[in-house]
C-alpha cells in the first residue's frame, strides 16, 4: 500500500469506524455466533501472494464485526465497561504510525516524557498524595496492560523489599494476603511467582470488605506458624459486588508490621476518585497516607480505550531494585535519572506500547469536568436501577449497591420462605434466561453460596430509558422463570401457579 492508496482506505475505514458507532444501538449486543465459527470461514493458511486492501477490509466487515460482542453498546451492563472515545481512536492511530517500543528514554523521549506527565496529571485528578506523582522524583506512575500486570510488578517489588529486609527467609515461606473476594488477580501472582496465596475471609455483613481485625489475626497466626505474609492486596470496588475494603482499618494493624507492602487495586472503582464526593467513603485518605502501590484501570470506567491500567508506586526504587537488568546494548546517558524514568525497569517486558498519547487526547478533549461528568451520569442511572430494586415485589439487592454497580436476585416478596439454595436454582434459571438475550449484556456472580446477578452502569451511550427498558426486560424474564419452575423445591411441593399467583 502506497501513501495514496492509505489515504483512501484510511477514509474508507473511519468513515466504517462512524457507521458502526451510529448503528450500536441497533445492534444485538453479544455476538450470535458459535465457537470455531471463524476457522471455518478464513483459509487455513496465510495468502502468498499478498491480497487487494479492499477484499480484507471487506472480510473485516463480514467475518469479524459479527463475531464482535459491543462493549459500547447502551445494553452492554456485563463485567466493567471499557469505555472509549474517538480521541483514544486517533490516538491509537497516532500511536501505531510511529511504531515505536519505547522501553527507555532515548528510544523515543517523548514516549517516556508523556508517560510522566500524563500519569502526574490522573494523579492529580484522582486526588492522589504528590508522593505519587512523577515529579517528586521518588514515587511515580507507570502504564501497564492490565491490572493483573500492575499486581504482579508490584509483588515482585514488594518480595525483593521484603527478602532485602529479611535475607534468610525461604521464599516457601513467603506468603500472599487477599481476600475470598479479590480478583483472580491475586491467585495468579501467586500462580506465576510460585507463592502461597492466602485469601482472608469477608462476610456479607461486612458488604465483602476486609476488616482491620481479620487481618491482624492472620499475621498473628501467621507468624506465629513461622511464615512471612509480605504483602497485602486489598481492593476499592471488588469485581463481584463493588465492595470496598476497609483500608483505614487495614493500616491501623499494618503499621505494627512495616514491611507488609500495602496494594490497592481499584481497578474499575478507583476512576470514581476523580469526583471528590467519593473520596472519602472509598478510601483515597487512607490509600493516600499509607499504601505502597495502588492501582486502577483508565480502560474500564475513565473513558480510555483498552490498555491503559495506571499503577503509582510511593517509593520507585523497590519496582527499580527489582527489576532493573541493564545490559550494556541498553546503556543509556540519562537511564534510571529521575526526570528521565528508563520505564523498562517498572514493568515485566522490555518494549512497551505508546499508551500514554491516548491519555493525553482523552484527559484534554474532555477535561477534568468531562470525566466527572460521566462517572456521576452513571452512578446517578444505578441509583435509579437500585432504587427500583428496593422497591420491587420480585427483586431484591444482595449487597449494597457500590457506585455504578447493583448485585440483586430474584427473590419474590410473597415467597419469603424460599431458603438460599432454592433461590439459587430459581436465580440461575433466570440469569440462563437473561444471558440467552441479544438484546442485553448483563453477567452473574456468586456472593458467600448466593447466585446473584451484577448489574454495571458504564457505557456513555446508556439512558435512563434504556435501563428502564433493562429493568422491563428483567420482570418478564423473572415472571417467565417463576412459571416455568415446576416445583418450588423447598420439600412442599408446591406449584408455581401458587408463587405466579403471590406475585401478582
Ligand atoms: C477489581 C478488579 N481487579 C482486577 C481486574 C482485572 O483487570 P485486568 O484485566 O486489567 O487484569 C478486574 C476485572 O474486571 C477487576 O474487577
Amino acid at each position: 500500500m502506497n501513501t495514496e492508496q492509505f489515504r483512501s482506505a484510511g477514509y474508507q475505514a473511519i468513515d466504517r469506524i462512524c457507521e458502526y458507532h451510529d448503528t450500536l444501538r441497533d445492534r444485538p449486543v453479544s455476538s450470535q455466533v458459535e465457537p470455531g465459527y471463524l476457522r471455518k470461514l478464513l483459509p487455513s493458511s496465510a495468502p502468498i501472494e499478498g491480497e487487494d486492501f479492499q477484499l480484507i477490509a471487506d472480510d473485516y466487515q463480514k467475518y469479524i464485526i459479527p463475531g464482535l460482542t459491543h462493549w459500547q453498546h447502551p445494553s452492554f451492563y456485563a463485567y466493567f465497561p471499557t469505555s472509549s472515545t474517538f480521541e483514544g481512536i486517533l490516538a491509537e492511530l497516532y500511536a501505531s504510525s510511529t511504531s515505536n517500543p519505547g522501553f527507555n528514554w532515548a528510544a523515543s523521549p517523548a514516549c517516556t516524557e508523556l508517560e510522566a506527565v500524563v500519569m502526574d496529571w490522573t494523579a492529580q485528578l484522582l486526588g492522589l498524595d504528590k508522593a505519587f506523582y512523577n515529579i517528586s522524583e521518588v514515587g511515580g506512575g507507570v502504564i501497564q496492560t492490565s491490572a493483573s500486570d500492575s499486581v504482579l510488578v508490584s509483588t515482585v517489588a514488594a518480595r525483593s523489599r521484603y527478602i532485602r529486609e529479611h535475607p534468610d527467609v525461604a521464599m516457601e515461606k513467603l506468603v500472599i494476603y487477599t481476600t475470598t473476594q479479590t480478583h483472580s488477580l491475586g491467585k495468579k501472582s501467586g500462580l506465576v511467582l510460585g507463592l502461597t496465596v492466602r485469601a482472608l475471609d469477608v462476610t456479607a455483613q461486612d458488604n465483602f470488605a476486609l476488616r482491620g481485625d481479620t487481618l491482624k489475626v492472620a499475621l498473628e497466626e501467621d507468624i506465629k506458624a513461622g511464615l512471612h505474609p509480605f504483602i497485602l492486596i486489598g481492593t476499592v470496588g471488588t469485581t463481584s459486588s463493588g465492595a470496598v475494603d476497609r483500608l483505614d482499618e487495614i493500616a491501623d494493624v499494618a503499621k505494627h508490621y512495616p514491611s507488609l507492602w500495602l496494594h490497592v487495586d481499584a481497578a474499575w472503582a478507583g476512576v470514581a476518585f476523580a469526583c471528590p464526593e467519593y473520596r472519602e467513603a472509598y478510601q483515597l485518605p487512607a490509600i493516600n497516607e499509607y499504601v505502597d502501590s495502588f492501582c486502577t484501570n483508565f480502560h474500564k470506567w475513565g473513558l480510555i480505550h483498552f490498555d491503559g491500567s495506571c499503577l503509582w508506586v510511593r517509593h520507585r526504587q523497590h519496582l527499580i531494585d527489582a527489576l532493573d537488568i541493564t545490559p550494556e546494548f541498553l546503556r543509556a546517558k540519562n537511564g534510571n535519572a529521575a526526570t528521565a524514568i528508563d520505564y523498562r525497569n517498572w514493568h515485566v517486558g522490555l518494549g512497551r506500547r505508546f499508551r500514554s498519547l491516548k491519555f493525553w487526547f482523552g484527559l484534554r478533549a474532555r477535561g477534568v469536568k468531562g470525566i466527572q461528568k460521566y462517572i456521576t451520569d452513571c452512578i446517578k442511572l444505578n441509583n435509579k436501577f437500585s432504587q427500583s430494586i428496593y422497591e420491587s415485589e420480585l427483586f431484591s439487592v444482595v449487597t449494597k449497591p457500590s457506585l455504578a454497580i447493583t448485585v440483586f436476585r430474584l427473590a419474590p416478596k410473597s415467597l419469603p420462605h424460599l431458603r438460599t439454595p432454592e433461590l439459587n436454582t430459581l436465580n440461575r434459571a433466570f440469569y440462563a434466561r437473561l444471558a440467552a438475550r441479544n438484546d442485553i449484556a448483563i453477567t452473574q456472580t456468586d456472593l458467600n453460596g448466593v447466585f446473584c446477578i451484577r448489574m454495571v452502569i458504564g457505557s456513555e451511550k446508556t439512558l435512563e430509558s434504556d435501563v428502564e427498558h433493562a429493568l422491563e426486560l428483567m420482570k418478564d424474564e423473572a415472571m417467565i422463570s417463576l412459571k416455568n419452575w415446576e416445583v418450588i423445591g423447598n420439600g412442599r411441593g408446591r406449584k408455581t401457579s401458587v408463587i405466579l399467583s403471590q406475585t401478582h
